[in-house]
């Protein structure tokens, strides 16, 4: 098949992969990768990438600064939660389309083609969140999709009654609803999370859920404990006693981790941070339920009932949610013998999952003859050595030692994590547990265990130190 014409522009040929279609408008498929078999995934095995020959270099070659720091140098990269790897498609994208001067919305070849990446885009996110019904939308960024989202439905929502949180939930979503229960005259309630478990069960909600609950929040993965929080168990306690209830969710940090099934979940509202699922920064991507839709909004007085989008939104950022999209769809090729788009996402996801649970499992455990985390003394691991919900993330305390001091010893290395302190930021966790700080080591499935390896024998030197 050719993908374009001769005489195509390279713009012109950008769009038309961008938009999945050949230049005479058939559609165009993404060939698996060259080289790679599919091959089947071994059932109940910790999958990692490295089982298919060759994909884990395919994968690291997608993205930008793998292991090197434009700033300085050769280093390993366990800040993930903090922003992941942007993906070398989606800095090209960025370029593409910062420099086209032209609108959307006009008469002009230039424009269409805008409004054509939006559309293929929005149908990404759609695929991404497995939400044929209502609205996908950019946003400033997560913790303003957030906050849309509540504000709309706390006002949208029936009078009186009460806003429900938990205390593991990111300031994102609580502050909204701290605010926006302050503004309507509402409780803001919050469910106490599990210290030990370092989450928050369907079962904890239960006392507190009363028909009187208006809008619910719930975090999908926590950013500090790494947890991953049983979003549609609870959703359907709470849908149980309040049918009405606005129920929106989180999914900030669980969105690069595993799949997302909106379609499966009776929420309203669903946002999350594209830098965060190896996109760019600057926008944030939303959901919305027709019925959170149809609640009076911020818009344009004449504008279309179920826009969500503030004025002129950035086409570039639209079309590099694409590339997160098509790279996931590439990923989960090598894992499925299905090219239907949804199933090789969701391929992707199970894949994923088990690569990073494979890299939790050398990293607490230990890799070789290296000694993993739970066999440091004095050495404690948030939420449990071994737990299920683990999402890419292992955030540890020494005894003894500020948590600065290690982050500095292991940039010292070249390996970067990151001190997570008990602000308004990590607060919430950390000082229940008594804890001024952590250490937050995350990581994402193009890591590797030779990348682990070296963090478990930084951390050895550094706790072995007189
Ligand atoms: C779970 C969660 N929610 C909200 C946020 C805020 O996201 P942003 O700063 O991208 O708006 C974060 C950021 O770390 C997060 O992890």
């Amino acid at each position: 098949m050719t993908f374009a014409k001769a005489s195509c522009s390279p713009l012109h040929l950008r769009w038309c992969l961008l938009s999945s279609m050949t230049t005479d408008g058939t559609p165009l498929r993404f060939p698996p990768f060259a080289g790679i078999p599919l091959a089947p995934v071994p059932k109940g095995a910790l999958t990692m990438l490295t089982t298919i020959p060759g994909l884990m270099d395919a994968v690291r070659a997608r993205f930008a600064h793998v292991d090197s720091c434009p700033f300085t140098g050769p280093r390993v990269f366990f800040e993930n939660a903090g922003g992941a790897l942007t993906l070398k498609s989606a800095v090209e994208t960025s370029g593409i389309y910062a420099a086209i001067p032209d609108n959307q919305g006009r008469d002009n070849p230039a424009s269409k083609a805008l409004m054509a990446a939006i559309d293929k885009a929005k149908a990404d996110m759609r695929l991404f969140f497995n939400a044929p019904t209502g609205q996908v939308f950019v946003g400033e960024s997560g913790t303003e999709v957030l906050f849309r989202l509540v504000r709309t439905a706390a006002l949208g929502a029936a009078p009186g009654g009460i806003l429900l949180s938990t205390t593991l939930e990111h300031p994102a979503s609580r502050s909204a609803m701290a605010r926006w229960a302050e503004v309507t005259g509402r409780r803001h309630v919050l469910v106490p999370h599990d210290d030990a478990t370092g989450c928050v069960d369907a079962a904890a909600y239960l006392p507190f859920i009363t028909p009187d609950v208006r809008v619910a929040t719930i975090v999908h993965t926590s950013p500090v404990t790494g947890m991953a929080v049983d979003v549609g168990a609870i959703a359907a306690s709470i849908r149980k006693l309040s049918p009405d209830c606005f129920i929106i969710v989180d999914g900030i940090q669980h969105a690069s981790h595993g799949a997302v099934d909106i379609s499966a979940l009776a929420i309203d509202g669903y946002a999350i941070s594209p830098y965060k699922v190896f996109s760019r920064h600057g926008y944030g991507v939303g959901w919305a339920s027709d019925r959170l839709t149809a609640c009076t909004k911020e818009t344009v007085i004449g504008g279309p009932a179920t826009n969500w989008e503030m004025g002129t939104r950035d086409t570039g950022s639209y079309a590099t949610f694409s590339d997160v999209v098509d790279y996931l769809v590439w990923l989960g090729s090598n894992f499925t013998k299905s090219d239907d788009r949804r199933a090789r996402l969701e391929s992707a996801a199970k894949a994923i999952h088990g690569h990073e649970h494979a890299l939790a499992d050398a990293m607490v455990n230990g890799t070789g003859n290296l000694r993993g985390l739970a066999a440091i003394p004095g050495l404690h691991i948030i939420g449990g050595a071994d737990n299920a919900r683990r999402e890419g993330v292992v955030s540890v305390w020494l005894e003894g030692k500020p948590s600065e001091t290690v982050v500095s010893f292991l940039n010292d290395r070249g390996i970067r994590t990151h001190t997570r302190k008990a602000d308004h930021y990590s607060g919430n966790v950390l000082t229940p547990l008594g804890l001024k700080d952590c250490v937050r080591v995350s990581f994402s499935h193009y890591n590797s265990l030779a990348e682990v390896a070296q963090f478990l024998t930084a951390m050895n030197e550094f706790t072995s130190a007189p």
